[in-house]
């Protein structure tokens, strides 16, 4: 008998410090199938609607109210300034919204879904579907005017190289990361974001999540080069965008010597709050680093975020508000983006951190969440994206609470994730 228990406590110890948890035969995943056919059916009829007019689907025009906009940001409308606000044409809400042109920062998201609902499923279709939107990008390798690159790239070719590899495909990317690389400077040792606004030197936290473009060029050029440069990067965000409770400012200035000129935000709602997509931007980037380097440093900031996101939330499904400094009240929007990114995160952080099931346990519950009545979409509602409940950029009164392509993106890299760890394929479901 003790000769049993002392190898149950072995198998529970070593599944434990895998993160993994074997699929139980008896598990109910009707969620999860539910959620996948849901979300190709979706695209699907997104394909459809879009037919061949050359556009990328982002998300459903919204409007704001001035006075809800002055409530969530806890500011007097008399000093509110309201120059900068998205205004759509009133005939527009409630349409879809596509990117302005491939190089809107969310170019790559539509094609990346593609690509993930053809891993989740094998239809040769939906392949055949994210060739065809994953090419509209093909000019973007030229561009140099964003540190969005690594996103729009990397979630489409890059999903493209991973799931149907090309010479073609790889120099595109190759030749992406060098333009990335090109806005690291030495002296400041970080990538610049944007080349808009009043600021010196920006970086913001979602720099974070254009690492991977560098992490899987270097993989396919064998050149460390580029991972070098993300390292530094995610030093030099490590030591200026944290604050003591491991929250993150969204904004970073730096002057050309690299010593810090401001702080501040562009999407949350104010300087010293935590925005919730900036929260779950810092997770999924400090586990690709540690992914990548193996440095402690680098899983132990994965970490401390995750423990900041688990206490700060203040719903009962755990899908943040937009920021974990909002009013806590009925109106408040929430954000979906923020949960299916963290989720993303966190499951592969299960397998990294020693802990690893309770970021798993706490993924697969945002996950469940979303793919509820309450967020996930009913097949042909929803301009044809998959979840609901999403807020852009509520100071610059853009995508208010309405669906948005990188929560759907990173929700079907969620469900993938999960299903690998699980060890899950769909027609078993
Ligand atoms: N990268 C911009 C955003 O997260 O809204």
């Amino acid at each position: 008998m003790k000769k049993i228990l002392l190898l149950c406590c072995m198998v529970t110890m070593l599944l434990g410090l895998s993160g993994c948890s074997p699929s139980q035969p008896n598990e109910d995943y009707g969620w999860l199938k539910n959620a996948i056919d849901t979300s190709v059916r979706q695209l699907e009829e997104t394909v459809t609607d879009v037919g061949d007019s050359v556009l990328l689907p982002r998300s459903i025009w919204t409007g704001y109210d001035m006075d809800f906009l002055c409530r969530q940001l806890q500011r007097n409308p008399a000093t509110f300034k309201d120059s900068l606000r998205i205004k759509p044409v009133k005939d527009a809400l409630g349409t879809r919204r596509y990117c302005t042109s491939v190089y809107d920062w969310t170019s790559g998201f539509f094609p990346g879904s593609l690509w993930y609902a053809y891993q989740l499923t094998g239809i040769e279709d939906l392949k055949n579907d994210a060739v065809k939107f994953t090419n509209y990008l093909y000019p973007v390798r030229d561009y140099k005017g964003t540190h969005d690159v690594g996103f729009m790239m990397n979630c489409s070719y890059g999903n493209a190289y991973r799931l149907a590899p090309a010479d073609s495909i790889r120099q595109i990317l190759v030749q992406t990361a060098d333009n990335l690389c090109n806005r690291f400077n030495p002296n400041i040792n970080s990538i610049r974001s944007w080349d808009f606004g009043k600021w010196n030197f920006p970086v913001i936290i979602d720099n974070m999540m254009n690492l991977d473009l560098l992490f899987y060029v270097s993989h396919l050029t064998n050149d460390s080069k580029y991972k070098e440069i993300a390292l530094k990067h995610a030093e030099t965000t490590l030591r200026n965008h944290f604050r003591e409770d491991h929250s993150s400012y969204h904004v970073v200035s730096y002057n050309n010597d690299g010593s810090v000129e401001s702080k501040c935000t562009h999407q949350g709602k104010n300087n010293e709050s935590s925005w919730a997509r900036g929260q779950a931007w810092g997770i999924y980037g400090y586990t690709s680093c540690y992914r990548e380097s193996r440095n402690v440093v680098f899983l132990q900031q994965a970490e401390n975020i995750a423990a900041l996101i688990m206490a700060r939330v203040k719903t009962g499904d755990a899908i943040p508000l937009w920021d974990y400094d909002a009013p806590d009240t009925a109106e408040t929007p929430r954000d979906a983006s923020a949960a299916a990114i963290t989720a993303s995160a966190l499951i592969e952080l299960s397998t990294w951190a020693k802990d690893g099931q309770m970021y798993f346990d706490y993924a697969e519950k945002l996950l469940k969440s979303l793919s509820s009545d309450a967020y996930l979409a009913k097949v042909g509602t929803n301009q044809g994206f998959i979840l609901m409940h999403s807020t852009g950029s509520l100071p610059n009164g853009s995508e208010i609470d309405t669906p948005i392509n990188y929560a759907d993106y990173y929700y079907l890299e969620a469900l993938s994730r999960y299903m690998q760890v699980k060890g899950l394929d769909y027609k078993s479901l």
